[in-house]
């Protein structure tokens, strides 16, 4: 099962899962997802797709019947989202995975993998950041996913559930959105730069991210799932890219030359993420694959379209 099929990373699990020969259910409800993430997942025999909230345990019950792996990839997904509707946000992310978990619990599911996130690890001085790192939830989105991750571990103690929580940096790739008032940094860059709009930067833009492609964060998926890991995982490159930088490449990549243009930084933001990414490579070998660069002329290609 994929929960959150119709979002962003969720259709890129499914679709490689169906490519690998596994059945998939998929569940979305469309608070942030789209219709079009799936259309090409619903021409697929072995896909099955349910709309429907994760908050329905009842429906999760049932379809997971004969589900062997949870890849519980759906919340609401978004930082500023999340200060401007903290009950929304612990609806979906809190609410939402207490009952995917307990979904699978009763349905004796082998293994369940969490989408969590660096924001858990709020402002860190010490860079690349470990998973012994302290966490230090700075928004309610982040201490949603903390709480995850909690509650993720709880169950496999308390009920013998397996369960992995990765911990995504900044992911990006094909059908992420670009176009809502809490697009992520990329799709956003990628559609202003086309259309010759100068980007927004929040700040000076010297702050520093880590940018994974998705297809990677599919494989890490599927790694975690396939392994007996329990406990978090940083998912992400270990690679630094200044948002000023990242402006370049993409002009670059498409050809352009458009200034990017300052704003005040928002509420929420950190100045550096970097991840250590070793102890995912030793517990289950995950590798990332895809340079900055490829990964971003994948995205343009797929823009373009
Ligand atoms: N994109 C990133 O850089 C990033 C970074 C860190 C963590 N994550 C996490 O990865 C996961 C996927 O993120 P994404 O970028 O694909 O976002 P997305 O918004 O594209 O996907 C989330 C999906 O979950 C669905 N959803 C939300 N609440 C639901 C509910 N109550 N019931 C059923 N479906 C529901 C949405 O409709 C959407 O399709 C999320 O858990 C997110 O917090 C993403």
């Amino acid at each position: 099962m994929v929960t959150g099929a119709a979002g962003f990373i969720g259709s890129n699990i499914s679709m490689r899962l169906i490519n690998e020969g596994y059945s998939v259910v998929g569940i979305d409800n469309f608070i942030t997802g789209d219709k079009k993430n799936i259309v090409e997942l619903l021409k697929e025999e072995e896909f099955t797709f349910s709309e429907g909230d994760i908050n329905d345990i009842e429906m999760l019950r049932e379809k997971m019947e004969d589900v062997s792996y949870v890849l519980h990839q759906a919340a609401i997904p978004s930082v500023p989202r999340s200060i401007a509707d903290p009950l929304a946000s612990n609806r979906a992310n809190i609410d939402g995975t207490l009952s995917v978990l307990a979904a699978a619990r009763d349905c004796e599911v082998e293994k369940l993998v969490f989408a969590s996130s660096s924001a858990v690890y709020g402002k860190s001085e010490d860079l690349p950041i470990k998973e012994t790192s302290i966490p230090n939830p700075l928004s309610p989105y982040a201490l949603n996913k903390l709480t995850g991750e909690i509650y993720c571990r709880l169950f496999y103690e308390l009920y013998g559930l397996k369960t992995t929580s990765l911990r995504y940096f900044n992911v990006f790739g094909p059908r992420q959105n670009p176009s809502s008032d809490y697009a992520a940094v990329i799709p956003k860059f990628i559609s202003s730069i086309a259309n010759d709009e100068a980007p927004v930067i929040y700040g000076d833009g010297t702050q520093i991210r880590d940018f994974v492609y998705v297809e990677d964060v599919v494989t890490a998926n599927i790694r975690a799932m396939k392994s007996g890991a329990v406990g978090e995982y940083n998912i992400a490159s270990g690679r630094r890219t200044s948002i000023v930088e990242l402006a370049e490449q993409i002009n670059e990549i498409l050809g352009k030359e458009i200034q990017p243009r300052f704003d005040s930084p928002r509420e929420g933001d950190i100045k550096y993420s970097l991840a250590d990414i070793s102890k995912a490579k030793e517990t289950f070998g995950y590798c990332p694959r895809f340079s900055l660069e490829e990964g971003l002329k994948r995205t343009a290609e797929w823009f373009s379209r």
